[in-house]
């Protein structure tokens, strides 16, 4: 018992930060910490990024909240940019990731139903993935750690191998509504899905029918060095679930869809009260102000190719507490040896702040904005963490 009169569903680290300056958290101690975690990849733009509060503050001087019961004119821009940007036609906003993929599953299944198919409701996804919370998103996501206890897992999810296309083209069935992936699974331990795959799991769904779903939650908006993480894989899907970066710190996701895709999404038959408020859609908007802007993605690619090879450079290092690295842009992950919570620990012990994620990985996911100073910084701070835990496998072993 912590004492606290929250739920004791985190475990917590002893930290409390006051306020955050670009790539950097300060403590309330005034203690700077190199922020490489960026709220799990939510931190698109750093802390306190000056287009943002102003985004913000000017929206909030004007009008915080209005119903969809009326026209959001924020909204309708922001879906309008979206849908230029991407593969999609059709934009429904939502608080949060777990939302944005209740809203694809549920697209999904409307678009069968209404094409005469509603015996076809089940939707096929991998194993190691990740897709909220929500009691169908743990169903979805599979992982028996965030099922247990919660009463009968939701009908109309099948799970097969992480990358195991021919066991997803073997689950189909006549009832199979819509395949679901994440291009690179983030909680899964930061591992990318070949183009190959994705491009037959295309093949697939357009042969039998279905919807093809990805979840861009952590992946998306610009994490990859590309807008979206599928655009290095030319393939596309039908239906697609965003959040995290898209808000830079403001709670918000959406679901994209092709005008086919979303036939089924009528009015009255999903909606949302906070879902594509005014404040939201000034801060979704002035973030594609940033990353939509002539190089900045180029960059992030150039910034992530800096950060790889100084992490090889560091796995070479020290091969006992580091395996590989793995991932993409600058969505990176370190495959560790020992425990990546005991490798977490010593890189906080650094004032450098990462993600565990499962497969024994640690995740970096640094805002889009980092500078190669800092970069180099983050290199120092993680050789010395890496350095602090090679000496004391070294110095048990001498015992
Ligand atoms: C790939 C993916 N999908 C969905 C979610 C759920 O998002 P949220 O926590 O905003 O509901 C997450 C969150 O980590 C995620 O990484």
């Amino acid at each position: 018992m912590s004492g606290s009169a929250l739920f004791e569903t985190f475990a917590r680290a002893p930290l409390a930060f006051d306020h955050g300056e670009g790539t950097w958290l300060v403590t309330d101690k005034g203690e700077r910490y190199l922020d490489f975690a960026g709220g799990i990849a939510v931190n698109s733009l750093g802390h306190s990024h000056p287009h943002l509060v102003a985004a913000l503050t000017e929206q909030a001087g004007k009008l915080w909240h209005v119903s969809n019961l009326y026209e959001i004119p924020q909204q309708r821009r922001l879906g309008e940019r979206l849908a230029d940007a991407t593969f999609a036609d059709k934009v429904f906003f939502t608080n949060s990731g777990a939302e944005a993929l209740e809203c694809a599953i549920k697209t999904a299944r409307r678009y069968q139903f209404v094409k005469g198919h509603p015996e076809r409701f089940r939707v096929i996804t991998f194993e190691g993935a990740f897709h909220g919370r929500t009691l169908a998103t743990i169903a979805a996501g599979g992982q028996y750690k965030y099922l247990e206890g919660f009463g009968p897992k939701v009908e109309g999810f099948d799970q097969v191998g992480f990358d195991d296309i021919d066991a997803a083209e073997k689950a189909i069935t006549s009832e199979t509504a819509a395949i679901l992936i994440e291009p690179v699974q983030g909680e899964g331990g930061i591992r990318p899905v070949p183009t190959q795959s994705l491009k037959r799991l295309r093949q697939l769904c357009d042969q039998h029918g279905l919807l093809l779903i990805f979840d861009e939650v952590q992946c998306g908006i610009g994490r990859t060095g590309k807008l979206f993480a599928h655009e290095w894989t030319g393939v596309t899907p039908d239906i697609m679930a965003i959040a995290k970066g898209i808000g830079g710190g403001f709670p918000m996701g959406a679901c994209l869809a092709t005008d086919e895709a979303a036939v089924g999404m009528t009015a009255g038959v999903h909606g949302t009260t906070f879902g594509g408020n005014p404040l939201a859609m000034a801060v979704g908007n002035a973030v594609l102000d940033v990353v939509l802007e002539d190089g900045f993605l180029e960059d992030v690619q150039r910034k992530a190719l800096l950060l790889k090879q100084g992490l090889a450079g560091v796995a070479d290092e020290f091969p006992d507490v580091i395996e590989g690295i793995r991932g993409t842009g600058l969505m990176l992950g370190l495959k560790c040896v020992m425990p990546n919570t005991k490798v977490n620990m010593a890189l906080r012990d650094q004032h450098f702040l990462a993600v565990p994620a499962g497969d024994n990985v640690i995740r970096l996911l640094p805002p889009l904005t980092v500078t190669d100073a800092e970069i180099s910084e983050a290199l120092d701070r993680i050789r010395a963490g890496a350095k602090g835990l090679a000496d004391a496998i070294a110095a048990a072993a001498a015992k």
